[in-house]
């Protein structure tokens, strides 16, 4: 598939999937390249992953191209962006070199994450305040060849202030500290994040009614639904628990029980 094409099926996507008001889901498939990395093999292969997700419904790919490689590698990258039928949201730190990927690959998203090279997964959310002059050049650089941007950050005013003032097509909301909260079984830290998360969405809106607005990190089958419920919300992206859980029930079942918990099928 061409880009140009990726992008009109995208476009059509957009308009009709999110037309029940229940949020889409993105699945990042990042764990099975890790599982393939850990022994340096050529299997299990993130692309098959993905061609699954989208069959069993996933309404688009996350993927993350790490500086370090530690997971996807640049490969993986042109190879799923070409067979995509739903839309590639490729998550990716603002430096020059991955500008330079994002341009020849032209994903539908590209999602802008901070990167530690210590940290297991990405910590907090960009801090987009501090580096509006740069992320705003950045981002209208990748608009230009006709990519949307998103941007990771923490549900707070003052970034989403930020986002809005770079130009940002949608943000995603860091669902991290709720999903340790729940993790942990504390409910009175569960809601307070949810109050946290649910102003920011008000807020969001309240800023700029045509940026989107996604939420994502450490959400499970058990604290989906509070997230999915949110007005407004319009993608999850969901990574590690649902790549957990087909370890024992396989990725296209394991798809289907997300958007269950996320839409209260069950
Ligand atoms: N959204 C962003 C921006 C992320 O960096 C990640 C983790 O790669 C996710 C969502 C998914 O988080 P999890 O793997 O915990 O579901």
């Amino acid at each position: 598939m061409t880009n140009t094409t990726l992008v009109q099926t995208a476009n059509s996507a957009e308009t009709s999937e999110n037309s029940l008001k229940k949020p889409l889901l993105g699945v990042n498939i990042d764990h099975v390249a890790t599982l393939r990395q850990a022994r340096g093999v050529s299997y299990p292969s993130p692309l098959a992953a993905a061609l699954l997700c989208e069959k069993a419904g996933a309404d688009g790919i996350t993927i993350h191209l790490r500086e370090d490689r530690r997971h996807i590698q640049d490969a993986d990258v042109y190879d799923i962006a070409e067979q995509l039928t739903t839309r590639m949201n490729l998550e990716m730190a603002a430096t020059t070199e991955m500008l330079e990927i994002a341009g020849k690959v032209k994903p539908f998203w590209v999602c802008l994450v901070p990167e530690k090279r210590a940290e297991l997964t990405t910590e907090g959310g960009l801090d987009v305040s501090s580096q509006i002059p740069w992320l705003t050049d950045y981002i209208a650089k990748l608009q230009a060849v006709g990519i949307k941007v998103s941007l990771f950050i923490d549900p707070e005013d003052k970034q989403i202030a930020a986002a809005v003032s770079c130009g940002a097509d949608a943000i995603e909301l860091h669902t991290g500290a709720y999903a340790e909260a729940s993790l942990a079984s504390d409910v009175d830290k569960m809601n307070d994040e949810l109050t946290r998360i649910r102003q920011a969405v008000r807020t969001a809106q309240d800023a700029n009614s045509s940026m989107l607005i996604n939420a994502g990190h450490g959400l499970t089958r058990d604290n989906v639904k509070e997230i999915a419920q949110i007005d407004g919300i319009y993608e999850l992206n969901i990574g590690h628990a649902l790549i957990a859980d087909a370890i024992f029930v396989g990725l296209e079942q394991a798809v289907v029980m997300m958007k269950s918990a996320m839409h209260q099928i069950v």
